[in-house]
């Protein structure tokens, strides 16, 4: 099927079959994520894959609301990079998370964003500070997002072509 033919059914998906990942398509989507063009090739990305219960439902309280379908889900793909690195992390982790939902997309799972930099646990922790001490992940790291992934349970429709942004689209000029 050709690219733009697959995209027109991805939306974000927050309800999940209770079921597993398998490993082999987990394997597929870490492997896509380092395959994310990166500034200058650096690549300062880290991908953490959570699979286990507890920290699931651990990681659904990282913000209320934001974050706390993940409970639902059977895997979260966490997105960190090292801001020491590259001063374009940002981009980085985040054109290798959309690389991360278009191969779940792919592969037949559905999957949504739930954004932790800039984002709160509590009016005092950042909500990355919170995943950081859940998942052991060392200071220089700054956690971008985590992908939540699963068998999607529930049917979205794909947005409407006609209804599409077209006026933001620009040629030559603004
Ligand atoms: C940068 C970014 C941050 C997002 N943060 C969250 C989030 O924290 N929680 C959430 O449920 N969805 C989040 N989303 C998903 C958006 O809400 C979703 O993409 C948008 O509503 C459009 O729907 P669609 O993906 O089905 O087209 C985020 C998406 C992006 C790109």
């Amino acid at each position: 099927m050709m690219f733009y033919d697959q995209l027109k059914s991805r939306r974000s998906v927050r309800k999940f079959k209770d079921q597993e990942v398998e490993k082999e398509k987990i394997d597929v989507i870490l492997k896509s994520a380092l395959r994310a063009p990166s500034s200058r090739s650096i690549r300062p990305w880290q991908f953490i894959a959570v699979i286990d219960r507890e920290l699931l439902l651990e990681l659904a309280l990282c913000r209320d609301p934001g974050s706390t379908f993940l409970k639902g889900a059977p895997l979260a793909i966490v997105v960190a990079a090292d801001k020491g690195l590259s001063d374009v992390w940002i981009e980085d982790a985040s054109i290798a998370a959309m690389l991360v939902q278009l191969a779940a997309h792919d592969l037949g799972l559905g999957s949504c964003w739930i954004q932790v930099r800039e984002r709160f646990h509590t009016e005092q922790e950042k909500a990355e500070d919170y995943i950081r001490d859940l998942l052991a992940i060392p200071e220089q790291y700054s956690v971008e997002c985590m992908i939540a992934i699963g068998y999607a349970d529930e049917e979205k429709k794909p947005h409407e072509e006609n209804k599409l942004l077209y006026e933001n689209l620009h040629f030559n000029q603004f």
